[in-house]
């Protein structure tokens, strides 16, 4: 197995890698409830933002102190680090990459990571570009399916919403794309379909996938319901198209009504108003479970490339 060095998009991982980072992070559940380790002791992490994050930087925050590191960070970037008197990502990275171990980046544009990756001369990790990808995010989905449903093989996931500016959905393609008798369904408006790339690599890759328009019929097929919010600002202008968008699928007691048993909602977080709230209290709501689960998938990928 490659040692893992930068984590900047999710089709670099092979089962091989993805089965230790899960199981590192099994062993990290462990360790965060014995009040963590010391592993990581003096080495630094810098969280550099450039669009806004609740889970993605606090995991990451808490997954290095939970591990005896130490965090920089700068959120609003693009308004409190020297971007905003027009410094270059490159030139910021080069800086950054001085003063610390490995750098965790999100970023606007998409490519961005691996434009920092080229000049880092350490670690940098995808913590999100544009309507790029997510790597990070897509790993802890993928632990939390095998948690939840017991297996990542022969599984149905209907991912629904938008998914032509997710990157979450982008890169899960990625990663269900590596096993076997996986079926996706592509529930969204139609202003924000999946887009031809990823269909593309589904073909190559012999992955079964179909478009539907009926959430309720896909809820019975489905063994997972990967809700995702409409992104309005990456509409920009185009208002109607967001309008068009927004609401059109909705989770549901109705929509859980349709869902098997051991069948789960996940969603990446934040939701607005894509699930209904009253649907938490079901067990088969698992998106808190997900969230929480990034912390210990962050410890995982922070100790192989650290420790
Ligand atoms: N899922 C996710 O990336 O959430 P944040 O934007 O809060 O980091």
């Amino acid at each position: 197995m490659d040692r893992l060095y930068h984590v900047l998009e999710a089709q670099q991982f092979d089962i091989d890698q993805m089965d230790a980072v899960f199981s590192i992070a099994r062993e990290m559940e462990q360790v965060v409830q014995h009040y963590g380790s010391n592993i990581l002791n003096r080495r630094v992490m810098a969280t550099l933002f450039y669009e806004p994050s609740t889970r993605t930087r606090l995991s990451f925050e808490s997954a290095m102190t939970r591990l005896g590191g130490a965090v920089l960070t700068t959120e609003s970037a693009q308004e409190f680090s020297s971007a905003a008197k027009g410094e270059t990502l490159e030139d910021t990275i080069r800086v950054v990459a001085g003063y610390t171990d490995v750098i965790v980046l999100r970023h606007f544009e998409s490519g961005a990571s691996n434009r920092a990756a080229a000049v880092a001369g350490i670690p940098v990790i995808n913590a999100g570009d544009g309507a790029g990808q997510h790597p990070t995010q897509a790993l802890l989905d993928m632990y939390t399916i095998q948690r939840e449903i017991g297996r990542l093989e022969e599984i149905a996931v209907a991912l629904v919403g938008d998914l032509a500016n997710g990157r979450t959905v982008r890169s899960l393609c990625y990663l269900l794309a590596k096993y076997e008798d996986i079926k996706i369904y592509f529930v969204a408006p139609e202003v924000v379909r999946m887009k031809d790339d990823i269909k593309e690599y589904l073909q190559r890759h012999q992955v079964d996938f179909e478009e539907a328009d009926d959430l309720h019929d896909v809820a019975r097929q489905a063994d997972v319901i990967y809700q995702t919010r409409i992104q309005k600002e990456r509409f920009g202008d185009r208002t109607t198209e967001y309008e068009q968008a927004r609401g059109k699928y909705i989770v549901d007691r109705s929509v859980m009504d349709c869902m098997q048993d051991h069948a789960v909602v996940m969603h990446p977080l934040p939701r607005v108003d894509e699930i209904d709230p009253a649907v938490d209290a079901d067990p088969r709501a698992a998106y808190f479970r997900q969230a929480h689960n990034g912390l210990y998938v962050r410890m995982a990928l922070l100790r192989m490339l650290l420790a």
